[in-house]
């Protein structure tokens, strides 16, 4: 019994420790691979070593022993002990323009490669060295499947080495590797190339107004897309040799329907979308391109009740004047009462009216002294101004439209009780960006919809509700309001940050770097500028937009506008029929004392 244990045991232990020992890597080809490096063209201080399993650790600590002695780089070594942290990825600490990194590993289902991804976290444009044991099969198929790892990775400058034999690949238009000879070979690293040989990008496209829309000839009944997102992404594809596959192309878009943005999200988190044409922000799950536009984000709020036409006529002075214009006609009257030799209370009354409303006396004066005529001269003189400047005000406020005060910020939004509409899942960016002591009422006030109830609401110009927009979206509509006398919505100064706009992409996309440059150069030449307001036509044909009706710019005045003068007019017949009772009375009391002083 214990003898065939033992026998056993002799049979297998070769092959148990063969398979613990046996990858064998061959460090001396590696060595000879960097010394060409070295010596040739490539420069590099880094080299951050990944360790897979099954790596025979006397030859790695050989390896890093004469990195570190005769090529004078700084080595760190990661294996899959130590969990990565956010702190510790190595994009903090070097360029990678500075990098080399080797990853040793047996198959492409390692946990290594975990590691790998989130340690190289933006440094997928640096070089790696991949070295496979020399077990591995070398079959096209092996390969093929290591490289397509390396690219759902998407490193881009990437060489396999394999039983003394090196690899290079292009993922473009599909991912295909090739052999690369070491001797006499000045530049091993493929690079990375800005030409994408017909590569294509799949994607789903919905409407998204002003930054991606569907438009349809009704001529020739086809159909177009329109935004200057979409515009730019499409640009950039096409100078790179690349096209776009909408893959939700047969789709009806209707101009209400507006895109799920949690669900384009969600595909390039699960990674089966790579990037979107829906510019965007706020998104955390993976990258943002360069932004196309660091945009103001507000409400939008309704414009605010029109002043009625009749309090036009009480508008031209504050009530302090009106008040102060009461004291001086009774203070007047009270002069000319004195000048006047003491005539009549009412007389002074009204030629002071006279002169603060600069109308001719109805008196004759014969031979005025000095001191008459100077103080008629400043009455007139008060009169003029008064008058004129009165007559002026109120002429300039019939010619534009008085508005009340506006909903400007925050606090106004909470005071007027203003309904706030958005999408659903961005209610809490809406409420991060809410100062804290608000956040509790303007919580109440929000009322989240699904995209496309927002976008009915918002385009029937629904003035219940304000909206929060970004600036341009907000300068794409506007438009519909360029030759209204009277807007309908404002962008007011009750802001929500400034977010920055950019295409969502999957993490440390390869699209990154190009994309920025391509970026950039639109953004100098001020085509988006172009691009959102030439496609505002395509969206007033296809009914996205309208313009808003006017209503007549000159508008009679009516009955009601004089609204305060028959007030003005019916408080002097009461005070008139008021004044002329009492007279009566007094009349007849006297009447009856006369009579009695008769008897
Ligand atoms: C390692 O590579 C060198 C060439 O650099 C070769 O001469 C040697 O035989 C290889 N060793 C093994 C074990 O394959
Ligand atoms: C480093 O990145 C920049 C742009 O991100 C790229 O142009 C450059 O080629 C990269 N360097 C190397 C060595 O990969
Ligand atoms: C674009 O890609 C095609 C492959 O689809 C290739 O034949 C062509 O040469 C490329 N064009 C340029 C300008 O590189
Ligand atoms: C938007 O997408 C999310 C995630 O896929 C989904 O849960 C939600 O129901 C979608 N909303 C609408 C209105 O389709
Ligand atoms: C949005 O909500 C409305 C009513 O709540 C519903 O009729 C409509 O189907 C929803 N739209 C989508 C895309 O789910
Ligand atoms: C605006 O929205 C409110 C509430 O949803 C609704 O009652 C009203 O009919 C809408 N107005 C217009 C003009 O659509």
């Amino acid at each position: 019994m214990f003898a065939r244990l033992l026998l056993y045991g002799i049979c297998v232990y070769p092959w148990l420790s063969s398979e613990i020992s046996a990858s064998t890597h061959n460090m001396s080809y590696m060595r000879s691979i960097l010394k060409v490096l070295a010596d040739g063209q490539e420069t590099w201080t880094n080299t951050p070593i990944f360790r897979g399993r099954h790596v025979n650790q006397d030859e790695l600590a050989d390896l890093i022993r004469w990195l570190q002695l005769d090529l004078k780089v700084a080595t760190y070594l990661f294996t899959t002990s130590q969990l990565p942290k956010e702190t510790d990825l190595l994009a903090y600490q070097v360029s990678n323009t500075s990098v080399l990194t080797l990853l040793f590993c047996r198959s492409s289902e390692e946990l290594i490669w975990y590691h790998l991804d989130k340690r190289m976290w933006h440094l997928r444009r640096s070089r790696l060295i991949i070295s496979l044991p020399a077990e591995r099969s070398g079959s096209y198929k092996a390969l093929l499947t290591m490289f397509q790892k390396i690219w759902h990775l998407q490193f881009l400058n990437v060489l396999v080495v394999h039983k003394e034999k090196i690899y290079g690949y292009t993922p473009y238009p599909k991912v295909n590797y090739f052999e690369i000879k070491l001797e006499g070979n000045k530049r091993l690293f493929p690079g990375t190339s800005s030409n994408y040989q017909g590569y294509t990008v799949s994607t789903p496209v919905e409407n998204d107004l002003p930054r991606v829309f569907f438009v349809r000839d009704h001529q020739t009944n086809e159909r177009y897309i329109r935004g200057f997102a979409y515009r730019l992404f499409v640009e950039f594809l096409r100078q790179h040799n690349a096209t776009l596959h909408v893959t939700n192309a047969e789709r009806d878009h209707s101009p209400t329907s507006s895109v799920n943005m949690s669900w384009i999200l969600q595909l390039i988190e699960k990674k089966e979308v790579e990037i979107s044409v829906h510019a965007y922000f706020d998104w955390e799950m993976g990258d943002s391109s360069y932004p196309l536009l660091i945009t103001a984000n507000c409400l939008i709020v309704p414009v605010r009740n029109e002043i009625p036409r009749y309090m036009y006529l009480y508008r031209p002075f504050h009530w302090h004047s009106w008040l102060l214009l009461l004291v001086a006609l009774i203070y007047i009257s009270g002069i000319l009462f004195g000048f006047s030799g003491r005539r009549s209370i009412s007389q002074s009354f009204l030629q002071s009216l006279c002169h603060l409303l600069f109308i001719g006396n109805s008196t004759r004066v014969y031979q005025p002294s000095w001191r008459y005529f100077f103080v008629i001269m400043q009455l007139a003189l008060l009169g003029f101004m008064v008058t004129n400047w009165y007559g002026n005000e109120l002429g300039s406020f019939l010619t534009t439209l008085l508005v009340d005060e506006q909903v400007d910020n925050m606090e106004q939004v909470v005071e007027k009780q203003q309904k706030i509409l958005v999408k659903k899942y961005e209610v809490s960016t809406l409420l991060r960006h809410v100062i804290p002591p608000l956040i509790e009422h303007v919580a109440r006030l929000v009322v989240g919809v699904n995209a496309s109830e927002q976008v009915t609401a918002l385009l029937s110009f629904n003035r219940s509700y304000a909206y929060p927009f970004t600036l341009e979206r907000w300068e794409f509509l506007k438009m519909q309001q360029q030759y209204a006398v009277k807007p309908i919505f404002r962008f007011s100064g009750a802001c929500l940050g400034s977010p920055m706009v950019g295409y969502p992409m999957r993490m440390d996309s390869h699209f990154e770097s190009p994309l920025k440059y391509f970026i950039m150069r639109i953004q100098a030449m001020g085509l988006i500028q172009h691009w959102l307001i030439s496609d505002f036509n395509d969206a007033l044909k296809a009914g996205y937009v309208h313009f808003i009706n006017n209503d007549l710019p000159v508008k009679a005045l009516d009955m009601d506008s004089m609204r305060l003068a028959w007030l003005v007019l019916l408080f002097g017949w009461l005070m008139a029929i008021f004044c002329f009772i009492c007279e009566r009375r007094l009349q007849r009391e006297r009447f009856a004392c006369f009579l009695q002083i008769q008897d």
